[in-house]
């Protein structure tokens, strides 16, 4: 955990004062410019998914945007669906929509209601969580489906700002941050 902790640590960048004064920003893109890098995050995905101890997922979710990059490989590795949850506006079809407050303001999320069974087993992913406000709104979306919420998987987590409180859900992370 320690050695996989640092591996990844080495890729992702912090940024100070980016978007805003007092933010240290982390990119994960770093990550995807490195295939190997890139292929443990997948496996690190994976083994956290296997130590779940609840089987294959029916359904993997991802968040708008950066949860698209994780979420499909991951789907494709264990066989299940792939779901994106979407900002507002960029869906067609039958919807379920909830707003949030996130760290930089409001926004509204929707899925499309035919995406999930009733009952599928969902696990959401994204690449981070800092005040835990969009992973909070995505577990109501798969709720709101009929879907059974399985849990959350993020690369980091800010801890500072007491994300996984808000989730009513287990939390694994990959790697913490302040
Ligand atoms: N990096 C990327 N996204 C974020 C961050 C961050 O540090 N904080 C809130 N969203």
């Amino acid at each position: 955990r320690k050695e996989k902790t640092t591996y990844f640590r080495q890729a992702i960048t912090q940024t100070p004062d980016f978007p805003k004064p007092g933010i240290v920003f982390e990119d994960i893109f770093p990550i995807f410019t490195s295939p190997p890098h890139h292929e443990a995050l997948i496996r690190a995905y994976e083994l956290q998914i296997k130590e779940l101890g609840v089987g294959t997922p029916d359904v993997i979710v991802g968040l708008d945007a950066r949860g698209f990059l994780i979420g499909p490989t991951l789907a494709l590795r264990a066989g299940c669906k792939f779901v994106p949850v979407r900002k507002a506006g960029k869906l067609p079809g039958k919807l379920e929509t909830v707003t949030y407050d996130k760290e930089y303001g409001a926004d509204s999320f929707a899925i499309q209601t035919a995406s999930i069974k009733p009952s599928d087993k969902v696990l959401v992913v994204d690449d981070l969580i800092a005040t835990g406000g969009s992973a909070k709104a995505a577990g109501e979306l798969v709720k709101k489906c009929g879907g059974q919420l399985l849990g959350y998987i993020f690369i980091i987590e800010l801890t500072g700002l007491k994300g996984r409180d808000k989730l009513d859900a287990p939390v694994y992370t990959l790697i913490e941050s302040q």
